[in-house]
């Protein structure tokens, strides 16, 4: 390959849950104690846009974030390049004509749009781009599903930003995690009216990791037993019906109540974890307020690993959730509305 710089970009959206991920079974290979569904968020305004290159005249594998390097040593980092290698590895034993790329180093170049680490899911549009554009530059022949459970082995949530729309992960059952794979509920285009507004209430990184907190939550909190075992499985089906049917009250109650159920097991875990804050518990109001005015539910609030509120709702409600949250705005940070995404897409070949 003769120093010869071989390259391929892409980008993933983020994505967020409506039915949480918290709690693993496996912390090596991230297989969870739950299933989750999430809804993909537009390319356009979240997302991470990764550069991967491979070259004898690289080093050592290295990835730069937002212009800064990064630990790639870590077994989550290590993993994903050690599947997508061994995939390459095997397409160059079949066809020997194809050059050399698994041995050579990589060099990874990633930029987000948003706040990294506040709880904005942007481990997983990270590890779902740096999978994705390595599988490009290596030109495998593998599905989202399969890339799937590669990105789940870097962060949990990424294996649902491999796809747009409506998307779950099964939890699955198998020890090696073959089965713990995401898929398509529904593309983007079967619901076009739905909305999301991401309100950033603090940029800051969050008090506690996900990786730590889901471990302490399992081990002691008293109610997440009954979350993993009946109610996730219970409102995987009732959401999954909702999406079919197009259903935004049913959507909406349990985005809500499913949140409240992560972050009362956070509460219940012993030392507790406290991911929101006024702003959030402001927020949350607000949509009591405008659900309670329009006598049903219009608007559905959820908060992952921190205090930053996505407030889901149908275009047709526009006026009403987005005027309301015009008095809590002077609260946060900053705010943008979305709508789900389309696939991901390859930005250029190299
Ligand atoms: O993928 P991780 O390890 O960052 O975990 C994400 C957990 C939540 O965002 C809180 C919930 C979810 O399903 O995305």
């Amino acid at each position: 390959t003769d120093g010869k710089i071989y390259r391929a970009s892409t980008t993933a959206p983020v994505n967020i849950a409506v039915i949480k991920y918290w709690g693993k079974r496996d912390p090596s290979l991230n297989l969870p104690t739950n299933s989750s569904l999430s809804v993909t968020l537009s390319q356009s305004d979240l997302r991470t846009h990764t550069t991967a290159s491979c070259s004898s005249s690289f080093s050592t594998d290295s990835l730069l974030l937002n212009g800064s390097p990064q630990d790639v040593s870590g077994g989550r980092t290590q993993a994903c390049f050690r599947e997508l290698r061994s995939l390459r590895a095997t397409l160059e034993h079949q066809d020997q004509s194809l050059p050399k790329l698994a041995l050579l180093p990589l060099k990874l170049v990633s930029e987000n749009n948003f706040p990294t680490a506040a709880g904005l899911a942007s481990s997983a549009a990270g590890f779902a781009a740096l999978v994705r554009a390595i599988s490009d530059l290596y030109e495998l022949p593998a599905n989202p599903t399969e890339l799937s459970k590669i990105a789940r082995q870097g962060s949990g949530s990424a294996c649902r930003s491999l796809f747009g729309g409506y998307v779950a992960w099964e939890k699955g059952t198998a020890s090696d995690g073959s089965d713990s794979v995401a898929y398509e509920v529904a593309p983007a285009s079967h619901w076009p009216s739905m909305r999301a507004l991401i309100l950033v209430v603090s940029a800051a990184k969050k008090g506690v990791s996900s990786t730590t907190g889901m471990q302490t939550t399992v081990k002691t909190s008293t109610l997440f037993p009954a979350r993993a075992a009946d109610v996730v499985p219970a409102r995987m089906r009732e959401m999954s019906y909702a999406i079919e049917k197009r259903d935004f009250e049913t959507f909406g109650r349990i985005t809500m109540r499913d949140s409240n159920s992560f972050h009362a097991t956070c509460l219940d875990t012993y030392p507790p974890i406290f991911y929101m804050n006024d702003v959030s518990r402001a927020a949350i109001r607000a949509v009591e307020a405008i659900n309670e005015a329009a006598g049903k539910i219009v608007a559905a609030y959820t908060f992952d690993a921190g205090p930053n509120a996505v407030i889901y709702y149908l275009q047709e409600s526009h006026s009403v959730v987005a005027g309301r949250f015009q008095e809590i705005l002077g609260g946060v940070e900053g705010w943008r509305e979305d709508v789900p995404a389309t696939g991901g897409e390859k930005v250029d070949e190299r």
